[in-house]
């Protein structure tokens, strides 16, 4: 089964995604294909002519990643890339070309200031609104692409992707949504009218915090051509035990995404009633400033939790005294991690502003670590 009309339940599509049809003495999961180059007598057609340009291993994920991102969809393309970035700038350099706008979030994922920087040094006119209140509706008259990313990382605010793209179409600009935090089986934006699905596949998509990954999905047609292009130009490709590896990784996809969610929700609960606790974020909490419109449009609201303890060194103790969740940047993995998001200096938020990403521990004993350093950290 491939579940091609994508009428199967989350969990079987998850655990079937990209398979093959089954082959006697095969594996269920063809292995790694570690390949510069392939045989290819006379013209040099493909599928599989050099190894910066396609592999099989690539084939069967990228078949997978489509099929979670627009299930039973016809003529949706996906591609692969080394990286969460990889994947966003192929997107970008791709689709922007000197005297271009662009409409950025100004509260995205950090290394977007660096993009920008790299956009304007090559002539794109570069703008940015928060992603709250559908603010960047107000930056979108000209510009060739909106950049969306919803829930944002690390304010978790969400804004309506619809409403976002029905504004920019009628504008003739592109849509593309980053959905590294929702997952595709928390929300799925080429359902949503954008042009493009982009996500860091390095965060819950793949979940052991082992492999960094990219992946854009999108219609057939000039744009998606021009990413695969760029993908080619820039070789941002992933290696094949990666995409092995991430393949393997998406059979278990729905239940560590049920799992580490759930457990989000119990810990931003518990934390919500915590005196020292302020600015607390997570979408799935119904009086959480995004919970109505996250309701509209997504299916699972992510393991991430925003919040703010008084001080800098009340965050750092609180990192410290945490047992169960390490003390790293990245999120989505079945280990929980946090940080203090400011010791980057890279996003506008207080010192003590903490990312907590829920991982796949039992819940009450996370809870019981979340509360014990509350409590070990306070003055
Ligand atoms: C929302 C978001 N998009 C993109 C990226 C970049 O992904 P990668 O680290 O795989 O390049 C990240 C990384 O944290 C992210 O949080």
């Amino acid at each position: 089964m491939n579940d091609a009309d994508g009428t199967a339940g989350e969990g079987t599509r998850a655990v079937r995604a990209g398979l093959p049809e089954p082959v006697k003495h095969e594996p269920t999961l063809p292995g790694p294909v570690f390949a510069a180059h392939f045989h290819l007598p006379g013209d040099p057609t493909g599928p599989y002519t050099y190894g910066r340009d396609e592999n099989p291993t690539w084939t069967l994920l990228e078949r997978a990643v489509g099929e979670l991102e627009a299930p039973g969809a016809d003529g949706v393309e996906a591609l692969v890339f080394a990286s969460g970035m990889a994947a966003i700038s192929a997107v970008l350099f791709s689709q922007l070309r000197a005297g271009d706008a662009v409409v950025l979030p100004s509260d995205g994922y950090q290394a977007l200031p660096l993009v920008r920087a790299q956009l304007e040094a090559f002539g794109v006119e570069v703008r940015t609104a928060p992603t709250g209140g559908d603010a960047q509706l107000e930056v979108l008259d000209g510009a060739r692409l909106l950049w969306i990313e919803s829930p944002s990382n690390p304010g978790l605010d969400v804004c309506d992707i619809r409403r976002l793209v029905e504004a920019a179409h009628a504008r003739g600009a592109l849509v593309a949504v980053d959905n590294t935090l929702a997952t595709p089986l928390g929300q799925r934006p080429l359902e949503l009218g954008a042009d493009f699905a982009v996500a860091s596949g390095t965060k819950q998509l793949t979940g052991h915090g082992d492999i960094l990954l990219g992946y854009v999905v999108g219609r057939a047609g000039e744009p998606m051509s021009a990413v695969r292009r760029w993908r080619k130009i820039v070789g941002a490709i992933p290696g094949p035990m990666e995409a092995w590896l991430a393949h393997r990784s998406l059979a278990t996809l729905q239940l560590r995404v049920e799992r580490q969610n759930a457990t989000a929700l119990r810990v931003a609960e518990v934390l919500r009633k915590h005196p020292d606790v302020t600015g607390l974020r997570y979408p799935g909490l119904p009086d959480d400033p995004s919970h109505k419109v996250a309701s509209q449009q997504m299916r699972r609201f992510g393991c991430v939790v925003s919040f703010t303890l008084p001080t800098r060194t009340r965050a750092d103790r609180f990192l410290e005294a945490l047992r169960l969740v390490d003390d790293a940047t990245s999120f989505g993995g079945v280990r929980s991690t946090a940080e203090r998001r400011g010791r980057w200096g890279g996003d506008a938020v207080p010192e003590g502003f903490i990312r907590l990403s829920v991982g796949a521990e039992d819940p009450e004993d996370l809870v019981a670590d979340v509360l014990r350093a509350l409590e070990e950290s306070a003055d």
